[in-house]
């Protein structure tokens, strides 16, 4: 099991957005989704926030949780600077249009796929869980930057949501690296697709708004 993609400087804009088309997924996002979050961007910026919030939360409890294995502590680290830059980075763009942050919201796509997550067995196996429930979130962000980066009116919109989704990309391949250091190649991928079947039927039952990013 390869890396289903790799970004790198030396590529096109054209071949980076053609190498994080669907990351594996296996449902994609209606384009028209643009329309509608555009409607709404503020929202969206706001509920991108927190998912980067979020995103930098969840990267200091897995070193804190699994600080005995070293790799994740080294690689996950600079991530949560990461996440928290980008944490950063939309805060900037609310400002510039003169929009606040204001509430935290539930995020609704993260709880369900919660629900998946194998409980119980040993303390591995939740490793194996948790890189695998992060890489599959930094996926569908990364989808949903895609088209953003691709279909939006406001040109800087576009630049801003590109430079985001090369990013999660990134991460997403950094969680599933991580996933074949720990375990078996077979075992990682079993388990990432049945992970990937469980959010396709997760997004098939989801109607599509325009006030989240997911
Ligand atoms: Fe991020
Ligand atoms: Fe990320």
């Amino acid at each position: 099991m390869k890396p289903e993609f790799q970004t790198s400087k030396e590529f096109t804009k054209e071949q980076n957005l053609e190498a994080v088309r669907m990351l594996g997924l296996k449902l994609a996002t209606d384009p028209r989704w643009v329309n509608i979050a555009e409607k709404s961007i503020h929202e969206i910026l706001v509920d991108h926030a927190f998912c980067e919030q979020k995103a930098a939360t969840q990267c200091i409890s897995l070193i804190v949780r699994f600080s005995d294995y070293p790799k994740i502590v080294e690689r996950v680290a600079p991530i949560v600077s990461e996440e928290w830059g980008h944490f950063r980075k939309v805060l900037k763009e609310l400002k510039k249009r003169g929009l606040e942050l204001g509430k935290s919201r539930k995020d609704e796509y993260v709880l369900e796929l919660i629900k998946f997550v194998k409980k119980g067995g040993p303390k591995e196996d939740h490793l194996l869980e948790q890189l695998l429930i992060c890489g599959l979130i930094e996926a569908r962000s990364c989808e949903r930057f895609r088209l953003l980066s691709l279909y939006c009116q406001d040109e800087e919109l576009k630049e801003f949501y590109y430079e985001f989704m090369v990013s999660e990309a990134g991460h997403y391949t950094l969680f599933l690296e991580l996933a074949r250091t720990y375990f078996p190649e077979e075992k990682v991928k079993q388990r990432w697709q049945e992970w990937l079947e469980y959010e396709a039927s997760v997004m098939e039952t989801w109607t599509l708004r325009g006030d989240r990013v997911h």
